[in-house]
């Protein structure tokens, strides 16, 4: 509900600048960065004073205030000299925010910390310092429980470009862990038609939101299945934006937008089981990476579908045992409804395929406990069939600080979701490679030769540990930045 909107550069001397403070950076050797030494002169040496007394080490995450008369500078610890990289400035950049936030000043500069005019950095520092001030005020409503929001942030001699790029990344991951956040009984199917509604009109982008009625008809059998137990009406969302050139394949995003999972049927233990209001992470990846596409204009094309749904046990809810199928014509035999997440993609995935051809597939989704179990909450798990693809995101993966470990999808797994009486069935063996099942699951419908690949972010995108540019609790937005990585690289 707040965050900073964006975050300027300036090449104006100390003298002009206006903010409660100046951040300049120190490293563990001691070594103050860039206009760092300036500072300390002004103030009699008592920065190195205090490193040479060891109150301050330089390490990542430290902050100290110093007075000269009026003026306030903060040092932040930058961590190594050699080490220094974009995944540490983003990190210094939060550490100035959050420091911001919690003393109550709203106005912050920062110097370059060493990297002058580098887009890379800058773009880097502008995140962090966007990520860091994100603050969801909820819904209490006590005065005392009033948030206090950073309002500007300027970068001295930080580099345009990266500043630009950086705020829209960040602001957009910002935007989508307002949405991720909010509870089930607020975003709803249609809540996410909405906020896709104002993408649509912010970027020149075409909307398409198909209801219960038309998602029946038109054979979407999974959406359609797993909605049945709801009376909150279903949507298939879908945002088309053409920035590249006509008859250009587009990049396709699909996104997991359910509202609320409950388990349906194979109903889930009331223990966190509100957490499954996060369960349309993968839908407000898709949003949040189509909100920045909306600001930064790209020369490409890109399709953006998110089936959206609660999975509820209404008395018309799909029933273990139940066959249905999928946009693709493929019979899938429901043998858990808590494995909904990839019946509502298995239309996602056909959907864009049949109608777009896309030169690649994305899809996010809150898909499985079982990569929680395995990887934690450190990283989204991945899988796919296009090794040159996948090295694309492991590469934007390193460049983000959004990890990303791969998994096999060999023939093996594909068997363990062959169904005796139907094409496939929702789940694998017992207890077994879950996240590796559902991946082989959704393959089935991948059109043969689309490079695909899948990220289970049920670790990460929410539940993950606090971070400068990560909040200490709620959704994180992660992969949204990874997806603009490898969009901007491409
Ligand atoms: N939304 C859940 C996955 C999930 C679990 C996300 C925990 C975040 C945290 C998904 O729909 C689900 O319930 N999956 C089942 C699949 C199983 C029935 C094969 C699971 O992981 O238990
Ligand atoms: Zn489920
Ligand atoms: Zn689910």
């Amino acid at each position: 509900m707040s965050n900073l909107k964006k975050v300027t550069v300036t090449d104006s001397n100390l003298t002009k600048i206006k903010s409660d403070f100046l951040a300049v950076g120190l490293f563990e050797d001691g070594s103050l960065t860039g206009i760092g030494s300036q500072v300390d002169k002004s103030l009699k040496g008592a920065v190195k004073k205090a490193f040479d007394l060891k109150d301050l080490k330089g390490k990542e995450e430290e902050t100290q205030l110093f007075y000269n008369g009026a003026d306030r500078y903060l040092v932040v610890g930058l961590g190594k000299k050699e080490k220094f990289d974009p995944v540490a400035m983003r990190k210094a950049g939060g550490t100035v925010a959050k420091f911001a936030v919690s003393r109550k000043f709203d106005k912050v500069a920062a110097e370059s910390f060493g990297n002058e005019n580098d887009a890379l950095f800058t773009q880097a520092l502008a995140e962090g310092l966007i990520l860091g001030s994100y603050q969801f005020d909820g819904y209490k409503t006590g005065k005392e429980d009033k948030i206090f929001p950073l309002k500007t942030a300027v970068i001295l001699d930080g580099n345009r470009t990266g500043a630009r790029q950086g705020s829209i990344n960040a602001a957009s991951v910002c935007y989508a862990r307002d949405i991720e956040n909010h509870p089930g009984n607020v975003v709803t199917p249609s809540y996410l038609a909405k906020a896709a509604g104002d993408i649509a009109r912010e970027g020149g982008m075409k909307l398409t939101v198909f209801d219960r009625d038309k998602i029946e008809k038109i054979g979407m059998g999974g959406l359609a299945g797993v909605a049945s137990g709801s009376d909150e009406p279903p949507k298939f969302i879908l945002l088309e934006y053409y920035g590249g050139k006509k008859g250009e394949k587009p990049v396709a995003l699909v996104g997991k937008g359910l509202t609320f999972d409950s388990g349906g049927i194979s109903i889930k233990p009331a223990t966190n089981m509100d957490e499954m209001k996060y369960d349309m992470c993968g839908a407000g990846v898709v949003l949040g990476v189509m909100k920045a596409v909306a600001q930064l204009k790209p020369k490409k094309n890109i399709v953006a579908a998110i089936p959206s749904t609660e999975n509820l046990s209404g008395g018309r809810a799909v029933k273990p045992g139940d066959i249905l199928t999928a946009y693709n014509g493929k019979t899938i035999e429901v043998l858990n409804t808590d494995a909904e997440g990839r019946l509502i993609l298995a239309d996602g995935l056909s959907y864009v395929c049949k109608h777009h051809d896309p030169e690649f597939i994305f899809d996010f989704a809150t898909l499985t406990g079982a990569v929680v179990i395995a990887l934690g909450h450190v990283c989204s798990g991945i899988m796919g069939t296009d090794e040159k693809l996948i090295k694309e995101v492991k590469e934007s993966s390193l460049r983000t600080g959004e990890k990303v470990w791969e998994f096999p999808l060999w023939q093996e797994y594909r068997d363990q979701v062959k169904s005796k009486i139907a094409d496939v069935r929702n789940i694998g063996e017992p207890r077994q490679a879950g996240t590796i099942a559902a991946g082989a699951f959704l393959e089935a419908f991948v059109k043969k030769g689309t490079p695909w690949v899948h990220f289970d972010i049920a670790g990460t995108a929410y539940g993950m540990k606090e971070n400068p540019y990560l909040p200490k609790h709620g959704a994180t937005g992660e992969t949204i930045r990874l997806v603009l990585d490898v969009l901007a690289n491409r």
